[in-house]
């Protein structure tokens, strides 16, 4: 939390560092909360991306020592697709297939779920995720970033005029299921520039009236952005039903589904289609342990998992880390330009991965 306030937001080496200074208490204080030790376990499951190739490498050194210590499986996991299934722990009827909306600092992305492993991607951001623009948005409102910025927009959001300031709402003319964050994101830095707001100035020792202006702002930008997720997840829900028709559930996960005001527009959106809506509780919404070691043991049961590493790693082993890694293969009618994934490496899909396999083992079985 002292990082975050420090940097204004996530700065990768100090992440890393971070990490590494914490990682064998978090892991000891987990096993100690849960009465358990490491002879205890049957696996050990990791997050092997997308995220910071740095901070992904501190956690995946880690699970492998435990894991060659003890003699243990480790089952490598998707960032994304843990944010989903966690739901699949605190809602028991949620069957696939299901959607997803995934709403975090990194990601803005649309999914049908069909099973597990296999995801349709809908639609994803052509530019920043909603959470990059919630933090950005308290960062230049002078907001306490410790607990990252979307809490503290929210929070003031409350004591603001929602309609007082014109933003656009982004990507009105096209007919797709993509996101886009950039351009909001000027519209609220000029906002604030035309009304001299100082971030340096912490909100908590600004005048009455520079309050009332920055909490205006941050009700109007959070009307918008959330306008924007409800258009498009109207287009998404209509598309997925074309294509799965048994669909109950839209699950909404990923930290930016902590906040109230996007849980309560979406639920409408999603009922008035006569779905429910699941959204785990915040604690399991935000960055997570539970949802990594839930998906582990999902994909556990049916024996997706490696082998133990062993006892001793040599020096020069190379780690599988999927820094930009999609969850699922892009739909034909929904393909995005998006521009994070043109200008960099990216892994083969989690989908096409799994399905490879399992075509694979059908092949040897026949
Ligand atoms: O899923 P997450 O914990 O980490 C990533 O995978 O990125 O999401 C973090 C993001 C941050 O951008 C943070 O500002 C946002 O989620 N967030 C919120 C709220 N709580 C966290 N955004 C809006 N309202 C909130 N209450
Ligand atoms: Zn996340």
């Amino acid at each position: 939390a002292e990082l975050l306030a420090q940097y204004g937001g996530v700065a990768p080496k100090q992440a890393e560092e971070a990490h590494s200074r914490v990682i064998d208490k978090v892991v000891q204080d987990a096993l100690d909360r849960a009465n358990l030790t490491e002879k205890d376990l049957s696996a050990v499951a990791v997050t092997i991306g997308p995220g910071l190739g740095l901070c992904l490498r501190v956690g995946v050194q880690k699970a492998r020592r435990v894991a060659g210590a003890f003699n243990l499986p480790i089952v490598g996991v998707h960032h994304m697709e843990a944010h989903a299934l966690v739901a699949r722990l605190v809602e028991q009827d949620l069957s696939f297939p299901f959607m997803a909306l995934l709403i975090s600092g990194g990601h803005n992305i649309i999914v049908l779920a069909h099973k597990l492993g296999q995801y349709t991607q809908l639609g994803t951001t052509v530019d920043d995720a909603i959470g990059e623009a919630f933090d950005k948005t308290a960062k230049w409102l002078g907001l306490d970033l410790r607990r990252s910025g979307g809490p503290a927009v929210e929070e003031l959001a409350l004591e603001g005029d929602s309609k007082s300031v014109m933003f656009n709402v982004p990507m009105k003319n096209h007919k797709d299921c993509n996101f886009s964050f950039a351009g909001l994101k000027t519209q609220v830095r000029l906002a604030i520039e035309a009304r001299k707001i100082d971030a340096k100035c912490p909100v908590s020792s600004a005048t009455r009236e520079d309050r009332r202006n920055r909490a205006d702002i941050a009700a109007s930008f959070q009307r918008v952005a959330v306008l924007h997720l409800e258009e498009k997840c109207e287009r998404a829900i209509d598309w997925a039903l074309k294509l799965e028709p048994s669909i109950k559930h839209m699950v909404v996960s990923g930290g930016v589904a902590s906040n109230q005001y996007v849980r309560s527009r979406l639920n409408n959106i999603v009922e008035n289609k006569n779905l429910k809506l699941v959204c785990p509780p915040p604690s399991l919404c935000t960055d997570n342990g539970v949802m990594v070691a839930w998906t582990g043991l999902e994909h556990f049961r049916v024996g997706r998992f490696d082998p133990p590493p062993p006892a001793i790693e040599p020096d020069d082993y190379v780690y599988d880390l999927r820094p930009r890694w999609p969850l699922g293969e892009e739909y034909a009618q929904g393909r995005s330009e998006a521009r994070s994934l043109r200008t960099a490496r990216v892994h083969p899909s989690l989908t096409s991965i799994i399905r490879a396999a399992d075509s694979l083992q059908q092949q040897t079985q026949t």
